[in-house]
């Protein structure tokens, strides 16, 4: 087991505009180089984007969980970066995921449709464990529907 293993658990808001599908892409994009580079350096995790925000678990060696956040925190495709969590861990809790995309379902976005706005599902309220189980909750959820 890593002795300097970290988890750190961000929510931003979005700034990709335009059309639909411009936004798909761009998303693809960002899950391309993530599982790329996060597999290089041993970070896993999960993604989740809705409703205008991003919500994010890196997990992984300190420095290199901390060099992918410094990277993520310059990115103009979304601002407003609020930590929630960065603290050390004894195990992973996203084995087998270079960075899982959870939550673009439409029975998610049913449940977490409006996750930034005046619903009960308000990031700015949640705790980085909290966030942290409601991914890993739909990361294996999402797995066991693809299966
Ligand atoms: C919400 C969000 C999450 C991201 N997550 C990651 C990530 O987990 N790992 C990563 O390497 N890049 C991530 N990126 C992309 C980085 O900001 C950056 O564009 C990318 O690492 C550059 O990779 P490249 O030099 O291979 O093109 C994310 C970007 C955004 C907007």
């Amino acid at each position: 087991m890593s002795h300097d293993l970290r988890r750190l658990v961000y929510y931003s808001r979005n700034r990709i505009g335009g059309a639909p599908e411009a936004m798909d892409g761009t998303l693809r994009d960002i899950l391309a180089a993530s599982r790329a580079n996060n597999a290089r350096v041993g970070v896993t995790g999960a993604l989740m984007f809705n409703a205008g925000c991003f919500a994010q678990v890196l997990e992984g060696p300190e420095a290199a969980v901390e060099t992918t956040f410094e990277r993520i925190q310059q990115d103009e495709r979304h601002g407003e970066v609020s930590l929630l969590a960065f603290e050390a861990v004894e195990a992973r809790l996203f084995t087998g995921w270079s960075m899982a995309y959870v939550g673009a379902s439409k029975a998610d976005a049913a449940r977490y449709g409006d996750m930034a706005g005046e619903s009960g599902f308000d990031l700015s309220r949640m705790t980085g464990d909290r966030l942290c189980a409601v991914l890993h909750g739909l990361a294996l959820e999402e797995e066991a529907a693809a299966a």
